[in-house]
């Protein structure tokens, strides 16, 4: 029996996880707390950890992890931005789920787009109030539009697709684009200047942090439409402020916001939101806001416990090999152990 401490639980992830935890004899045990320094503690006695998108796996949590004897980190996630895999190398194997729906988040960053376009937050309200009126609910049409697609990966290449499908004009940006994939790549300072939509769909790196800042907003079209579904940090959201409030950016819609982490996820409808900044941006009439929403389907959240489970029993049973490890020793972190075919430590 393979003991977890999961934290960060919420009420959707238990079924799935419950299910296939006992098929696979591993022994979960739920926590509410996010993991940090403060909360690691919870972790004793375990064989390993299940962590999600804003628990803290810095260095001085895996050095404590390493200590209590615990010997494998499950990201029940596809990014790793909150775990510092330098400090797990030779100590804690960490591994992810790559890719578990990318259709959820593509989706997703679609319908934030039609919503904002057509105003449609703006429609449910008035006629749940019986207001029939249709003054300031004019949207554009997307056919015909330029939407530039920034990282062009699993998700990127879905959301184009679907761009595709209603008559949208394609460019993109990639840090490693693609050959032969019939994508138009652009430099990203081009991709700017041309997208009247532009949809983040890359990794939060120490680059990328704040790709969207007054530079790059200064340089976008009047109106244009901002779209993240992909980690908070990509965007200033200082300067995203000031764009919309220069009526510079014409919408916002964010699943994702650089200081979520002790925010999104919870219900502080009864509370005082001591954020301002995120505040504003939700007042404004053309931003949207969902709290990390983009993965949340039935298809996701099945296929996320059952390859954190598979991950789990594989590095317990195969002497710490995973074909989902993310490990530092080549700095090639989601390829190395892929192409060494071993053990990374
Ligand atoms: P992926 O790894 O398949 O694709 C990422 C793409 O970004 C790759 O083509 C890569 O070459 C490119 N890239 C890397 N650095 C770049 C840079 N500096 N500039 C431009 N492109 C760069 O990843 P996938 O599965 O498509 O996911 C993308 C992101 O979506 C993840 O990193 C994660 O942060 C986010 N995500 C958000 C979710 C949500 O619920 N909101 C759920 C799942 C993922």
């Amino acid at each position: 029996m393979i003991k977890v401490a999961f934290y960060d639980t919420r009420e959707y992830d238990r079924p799935s996880f419950e299910r296939y935890g006992e098929a696979h004899d591993l022994q979960f045990r739920f926590l509410e707390t996010k993991l940090n320094e403060d909360t690691v503690e919870l972790a004793r006695g375990c064989d390993a950890v299940c962590v999600f998108v804003n628990d803290t796996v810095n260095k001085a949590v895996i050095d404590k992890l390493y200590e209590y004897g615990v010997r494998l980190i499950a990201l029940r996630s596809a990014g790793y931005n909150n775990v510092d895999v330098k400090a797990a190398f030779e100590k804690v194997h960490v591994v992810h789920v790559p890719a578990y729906s990318p259709y959820a988040v593509a989706e997703h960053a679609m319908a934030l787009l039609l919503t904002s376009v057509r105003r449609i937050h703006k429609a449910y309200n008035r006629t749940r109030e019986f207001n029939f009126s249709l003054n300031g609910l004019t949207g554009f049409d997307l056919h015909g539009k330029a939407v530039g697609v920034v990282g062009i990966g699993k998700i990127g290449k879905i959301f184009v697709n679907i761009c595709k499908g209603f008559g949208m004009k394609v460019i993109a940006y990639d840090k490693y684009p693609s050959a032969d994939s019939g994508i138009d790549y652009v430099p990203l300072q081009e991709l700017f200047e041309r997208s009247d939509i532009i949809s983040l769909h890359c990794p939060l790196t120490d680059e990328s942090r704040h790709m969207i800042n007054e530079e790059a907003i200064g340089k976008m079209k009047k109106g244009v439409v901002i779209i993240n579904t992909s980690r908070g940090g990509l965007i200033n959201a200082e300067a995203l402020l000031e764009g919309i409030k220069a009526r510079k950016i014409g919408a916002a819609c964010l699943d994702v916001y650089e200081e979520e982490a002790d925010i999104f996820f919870e219900d502080r409808s009864g509370h005082i939101l001591n954020d301002e900044l995120l505040s504003r941006l939700i007042s404004m009439p053309n931003v949207i806001v969902t709290s990390h929403q983009a993965f949340l389907t039935e298809e996701a959240l099945n296929n996320i416990a059952e390859t954190t489970v598979r991950n789990i029993r594989s590095c317990f049973d195969n002497d710490g090999i995973c074909e989902n490890e993310l490990c530092y020793r080549c700095g090639n972190i989601e390829r190395c152990r892929a192409e060494r075919k071993e053990r990374c430590f």
